[in-house]
């Protein structure tokens, strides 16, 4: 997905856009590209490959470009490489329009075909250029007019921000199936792909629906609904602040945020838990229909679903009722077994994943019931679900994500907690024991996060492994997968979570001496079976990287070269813990690397598209 930003006002616009671009990159960093109308100058259009410092350059911090209209791009390409000509902007052949788009037109070969055949020529490998061009041949001398045209003729999922040398005091916005929020200034307007690129101008914005046109002017935002009526927008407080963005003194967004954990942890789990009792006050599903329940779906895509697979293993041991972990790419096309009487909970930190998105949609088509569990508030997901959880994670910027899922796990694991008081398959004393325990989680996160030299000191050992096996039984395989995903996106080291149970079904052909086996057994039911799995490793010449909780110190130093622990806890909790090493060693390898830990290459911090 890409970032996109524009602005209105009375200043020059084109350092506020770079500013915004600069909070947006995490969205999208393979080019990025200006669009600034000056009442003199007319349409100023600057684009180029790489990231978004190679343009800042060229206009000299947007010093260069006068005007106080204008628009901004950062891309993650989709349809034609990285490249100056394919960067957004995109201009129309008569040099009158220029549009930034997120998304994709999923018919755009079809449009672009009609319009060569009527001698328009084009000059990208883009999707996007089909609307510049298809506006260009609606135009007729009111650019809100032709907006309408195109975007009632493609299809697909657009955000767009469209300027029009003919039209100096407005900016035109519209979006389906991708994000677009309206910032509220003081003689200034706004519009960009999420909250972080505008807070530092106003903390007043509203959230753009499907269908919807936005006209941005000096004096204010006119919106305008999918039958072209005007609708008066709902407007809110953004409550966080713009340091929250910002990596506050950190090296790099993700270890701010792997540092943020604890204290995440805290706003998303303590305000629901009243005692031994979970508050759940925005959970809108009645006690019968939970009760109802004989299954429940999560589905969810990369980490947001690996909280899905620890969730499968918490929920049926509480609640005694299936769990189907699903991927959303593949549950939207599975032909789902949902009807009025399922739940499905879907979990996203962005809000605007689309193929959970559409999972979701999905769902409801079905009749199913439907929760989100989000951190962005106001987001795609958060909306369009019957019911929405937050994570009040705060704004998470790096594309790994850290705190989001641990806030994730969280309410995921109230939510079950409710659930079990609810269908009354735990006792108020088995709830409570659990809810003592979340309660001391952060303090010790914070005592694993106390020490992170030691797993600095693993990381320097092992960053130079090309292969690394995470294994592990039950919630310490779970947690593999996320460890090993973790290490994969930040690090590019090839990785592989395994059932430690399944390793001798044949994977364990690929152990050889000196291969890197990261080997989790915290969950104490299964600690013997683990271990045997270890010196099944080891005896093939395997290098262990043991991870366990404190009571079982001694008896995994055994079997282990190097040994990460960490506290004890209870059995459902030790995910919460067990992660945060994880991410550590993810986190240091990378540095050790040499990678871009924040913007990982090939990657995006929410994919907005299939
Ligand atoms: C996790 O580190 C990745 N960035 C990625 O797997 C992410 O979890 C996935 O794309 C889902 O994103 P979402 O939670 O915003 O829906």
């Amino acid at each position: 997905m890409c970032g996109i930003v524009g602005f209105v006002g009375e200043e020059q616009a084109a350092p506020v856009l770079l500013d915004g671009l600069a909070r947006l990159e995490y969205r999208g960093y393979d080019s990025a590209g200006l669009a600034v109308l000056d009442r003199e100058k007319g349409l100023q259009m600057v684009k180029s490959k790489g990231r978004l410092k190679v343009l800042s350059d060229m206009v000299d911090g947007g010093k260069t470009l006068s005007g106080t209209l204008g628009v901004g791009h950062t891309r993650w390409a989709t349809h034609g490489e990285p490249s100056d000509t394919n960067a957004h902007p995109h201009l129309s052949n008569s040099g009158r329009i220029a549009v930034v788009h997120n998304g994709i037109i999923e018919n755009y070969m079809e449009i672009k075909e009609f319009l060569q055949g009527q001698g328009v020529t084009f000059h990208s490998d883009t999707d996007t250029e089909v609307v510049a061009q298809l506006l260009d041949y609606y135009y007729q001398g009111d650019i809100v007019e032709a907006t309408f045209k195109v975007i009632h003729r493609i299809e697909g999922s657009y955000a767009l921000g469209i300027l029009c040398a003919d039209a100096p005091d407005q900016l035109v916005a519209a979006r389906k199936d991708g994000p677009l929020v309206l910032g509220y200034g003081d003689g200034c307007n706004f519009t960009a792909s999420d909250v972080t690129a505008l807070i530092k101008y106003t903390k007043t914005v509203s959230y753009m629906e499907d269908g919807e046109l936005a006209i941005l002017t000096r004096e204010g935002i006119q919106v305008y609904n999918d039958l072209n009526q005007p609708v008066e927008k709902e407007r809110s407080t953004v409550d966080w602040d713009i340091s929250d963005a910002e990596k506050g003194g950190y090296e790099h967004f993700m270890f701010k945020e792997i540092m943020e954990q604890p204290e995440a942890y805290r706003k998303a789990a303590f305000p629901r838990i009243r005692g031994d009792r979970v508050e759940l006050e925005d959970l809108n599903l009645e006690d019968d229909f939970i009760r109802q329940l004989d299954r429940l779906y999560i589905v969810a895509c990369g980490s947001s679903y690996h909280v899905g697979v620890v969730g499968k293993y918490l929920l049926e041991r509480m609640l005694r009722r299936p769990v189907e972990v699903l991927l959303a790419s593949e549950f939207r096309y599975a032909d789902p077994i949902v009807d009025e009487k399922s739940l499905v909970v879907v979990i996203s930190q962005s809000g605007e994943t689309l193929d959970t998105m559409a999972a979701l949609r999905e769902a409801r088509q079905l009749g199913a019931r439907t929760l989100a569990i989000v951190n962005v508030m106001g987001s795609s997901i958060a909306k369009e679900a019957d019911s929405v959880l937050y994570t009040w994670a705060g704004p998470e910027i790096a594309v790994a994500t850290t705190k989001a899922y641990s806030t994730q796990l969280a309410v995921l694991t109230l939510l079950g907690l409710h659930f079990a008081r609810v269908m009354d398959t735990m006792s108020q004393r088995e709830i409570g024991e659990i809810l003592e325990q979340m309660r001391l989680i952060p303090a010790k996160m914070e005592e694993i996060l106390s020490h992170t030299e030691e797993i600095q000191y693993f990381a320097s050992q092992y960053f130079n492994h090309e292969s690394i096996f995470f294994i592990g039984r039950n919630l310490d395989y779970a947690m593999g997968l996320e460890g090993s995903l973790k290490l994969k996106e930040i690090s590019y080291i090839h990785s592989e979570a395994y059932a430690a149970g399944e390793l001798k079904h044949g994977t364990i052909s690929l152990i050889e001496p000196g291969t890197l086996v990261v080997a989790l057994a915290t969950y104490a039911p299964l600690f013997d079976k683990a271990i045997s799995n270890v010196v099944e490793v080891k005896s093939r010449g395997a290098t262990v990287l043991g991870v366990t909780t404190e009571s079982k110190r001694e008896e995994m130093a055994k079997h282990s070269d190097s040994l990460i622990v960490i506290p004890d806890t209870h059995p459902m909790l030790l995910p919460s813990l067990a992660v945060v090493p994880l991410q550590l060693f993810a986190y240091y390898v990378a540095l050790q690397r040499g990678c871009d830990i924040d913007k990982p290459r090939n990657l995006a911090k929410s994919v907005t598209v299939e």
